[in-house]
């Protein structure tokens, strides 16, 4: 393949202004298109969507809230196909469904029931929504459409059967009575942020898979396994809490009752209950997007926290792989995995995708990132041989499984920086920088009071709030974009330096405190979330999904070209600290933005977030995800469509029904030139 050489000016396009429309808006001159939307019939005859709340079959639809996306090329012949441009597959995430009580209201009749038990006809719908879809898309005619009847297709669910992969397979720990050695696990549960493998497979991670679940109040002693409990507590679970749909009530079937995690049976080893089935999930797991005939294998030397998306660094004939990770919750942390296996380039085009990653996501070291205030950071092994885990007060782990599966209570063991919420990350393809998303954080506060709050820090640096011009000390509401440069080892380096990309914030914010990249009105964002450089132009998108800026406007996407680590300058933030003292952070902020350097490019419909986005290979395709529009939807006003927040995409005259879906876009330009030129 030649690489097209760039002869156009990226981010040549004018900029998009902030909207609150119930709309896509793209720049003059680009076309956005709807593509796929929740619902859509894939497989086995499924019928047309109807949108009234009538629908069901949701193994064979599209599911719901979709989120991170990659494409995958196919040649003519129908095989993989590196540089196909006008036809592939987009493999993606479905992440959850739209509910504020336990049921997924726009996809029941009336709303549906939010009384115990739940109905299995509801619940059974709630658990096809999620999980992933493999969907074939082709430009025929000049315009792309998705391929209803194409046997690429495929979906994989929270219910679908999954191969447990790597140094946890077969442990105590994954054994439960679906698997009673370890080996499976059913389904693949809120899918956020994905990647691709040099490989060409498709990897997706696993994020809030925790809520699901329940664990009974009274259910600790009789477990055999007290331990258990912090494992439960550090993912963010309290014994006796709800489960967000309740799912467990909804029958004795298995496909009901593993969602309750009590001990049930005599077992002491969970070999008659479903106690350790939250131990499946929390994953990367890695599909074959071209062979639906292969299980899903959950890659769990990456550690299980919630995972947002998997980047791979650069390859290097001869040296490991890396693959950069964010847990995204609050205070959580920054990951890497390298491979013990050496990159071969023979395995860019595979025999067996899913035997290649055995190869390289089996077996290697897990990393967690540790940032200094002078601007560099290290990476400090997650080994069961390392004294301050083998040791820890906090939780005593058994093996390197153990060390893995409790991926967070490690991560505490050894003392790593608690990060703004690390959201998606992406690899600079021009200098093999790492770039992540840390969408906010409002336990950040220069006078930190209990556990959950902590002080600004020199990779979190900021504790200021300004919305609205009056700048007030507490939370991080705008979120940042941090960014590694690996030490000269690259791939397994222990020790990288570090700086801040960008700032979000509003354009009219303190410049001291706040709007720290200087953001003009162009450019202004908060909490980037979604985040993927492009291999074609190299240009950074940013993807938002935010609660701090939707009175002003809708989340959007900006076009970034940005810089290298240590292009910007040092600055010091000062606060008014406990008992009157000044706490003085000290930060690296890159260089500011120009405007040609970041452009606001899309802003979505009401209440959706942007998230997802991959191109074809020729960069002149752009598919991107708009996720639960009209979500801030008060259940209530059900059947009146008047009352919704947002009715797109029907309003863009896509499909039947007003309920607002979430639904994949694609983006061309007018000219027929690369998106973001
Ligand atoms: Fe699913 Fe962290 O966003
Ligand atoms: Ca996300
Ligand atoms: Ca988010
Ligand atoms: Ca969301």
């Amino acid at each position: 393949v030649t690489p097209v050489v760039p002869t156009e000016k990226l981010l040549g396009f004018t900029a998009v202004a902030k909207s609150l429309a119930d709309v896509v808006v793209v720049p003059a001159g680009y076309t956005a298109s709807v593509l796929y939307a929740l619902g859509d019939p894939i497989l086995n005859g499924a019928t047309a969507f109807k949108n009234d709340g009538s629908d069901a079959d949701f193994e064979n639809r599209a599911g719901d809230h979709h989120d991170g996306m990659e494409f995958f090329g196919l040649g003519a012949d129908g095989k993989p196909s590196a540089s196909a441009v006008e036809r592939g597959l987009l493999a993606m995430n479905h992440e959850a469904t739209t509910n504020q009580q336990l049921s997924s209201f726009f996809i029941h009749a009336n709303g549906g029931t939010n009384t115990l038990p739940r109905p299995a006809a509801e619940v059974d719908r709630e658990t096809a929504l999620h999980g992933l879809s493999m969907v074939e898309v082709r430009k025929a005619g000049g315009k792309w459409e998705y391929v209803k009847d194409s046997t690429f297709n495929r979906r994989v669910t929270c219910l679908t059967e999954c191969e447990i992969s790597g140094p946890a397979r077969g442990n105590a720990l994954l054994v439960t009575k679906y698997s009673k050695d370890g080996t499976k696990t059913r389904g693949t549960l809120n899918n956020c942020g994905t990647g691709k493998t040099p490989w060409g497979s498709f990897v997706s991670g696993e994020e809030n898979w925790s809520g699901y679940f329940v664990r009974g109040a009274a259910d600790n002693a009789a477990r055999g396994n007290d331990k258990s409990v912090a494992s439960l507590n550090r993912y963010g679970r309290a014994q006796g809490a709800a489960s967000r749909h309740a799912w467990e009530t909804a029958g004795a079937d298995d496909k009901y009752a593993r969602w309750n995690n009590s001990k049930l049976g005599a077992s002491t080893d969970g070999a008659d209950d479903y106690r350790n089935e939250m131990n499946g999930m929390g994953y990367i797991v890695e599909a074959d997007p071209y062979n639906k005939a292969k299980a899903v294998k959950k890659r769990t030397a990456l550690g299980r926290y919630a995972h947002e998306s998997a980047a791979f660094g650069k390859q290097v004939v001869g040296q490991p792989l890396a693959v950069y990770m964010g847990d995204d919750s609050r205070n959580e942390y920054i990951f890497k995995f390298v491979s013990t296996a050496v990159w071969s380039a023979a395995d860019a085009t595979p025999a067996d995708m899913l035997a290649t990653g055995d190869k390289y996501l089996d077996s290697g070291k897990l990393y967690v990132a540790k940032f200094a205030a002078d601007g560099t950071g290290s990476w400090i092994e997650l080994s069961i041989a390392n004294p301050q885990i083998a040791a820890y007060a906090g939780y005593k782990f058994a093996d390197q499984a153990d060390v893995l599966v409790n991926a967070r209570l490690a991560g505490d063991a050894v003392g790593a920086t608690k990060m703004d919420r690390p959201e998606w990350c992406s690899v600079n393809p021009a200098n093999g920088e790492v770039y992540f998303a840390l969408t906010n954080n409002s336990n950040r506060t220069a006078t930190p009071s209990g556990s959950s709050q902590l002080a600004p820090d020199a990779a979190n640096p900021r504790a200021y709030t300004d919305m609205k011009g009056t700048t007030t000390q507490s939370g991080n509401p705008n979120g940042h974009i941090l960014r590694l440069k690996e030490g000269s080892s690259g791939a397994a380096a222990l020790v990288f330096a570090w700086d801040v990309y960008l700032f979000g914030a509003e354009s009219g914010a303190d410049a001291g405190k706040v709007n720290l990249s200087n953001l003009t009105s162009d450019q202004d964002f908060s909490s980037p979330d979604g985040l993927a450089f492009s291999p074609s132009t190299g240009i950074c998108w940013i993807q938002t999904d935010d609660g701090a800026y939707t009175d002003v406007t809708n989340c959007m996407m900006l076009a970034g070209l940005p810089g290298q680590v240590g292009d910007g300058k040092k600055v010091t933030l000062n606060y008014a600290g406990a008992a009157g003292a000044t706490l003085a952070v000290d930060t690296y902020v890159g260089k500011a933005a120009t405007a040609d350097t970041l452009k606001r490019f899309l802003v979505g419909p009401v209440d959706c977030e942007l998230t997802g986005i991959c191109e074809t290979p020729d960069g002149k395709a752009l598919f991107v995800n708009i996720q639960h529009p009209g979500e801030g939807t008060s259940q209530a006003n059900i059947a009146d469509p008047t009352k919704y927040t947002s009715q797109w995409p029907s309003n863009a005259g896509y499909g039947a029904g007003k309920r607002p879906r979430s639904a994949t876009i694609v983006i061309t330009k007018n000219d027929g030139g690369r998106i973001g030129s």
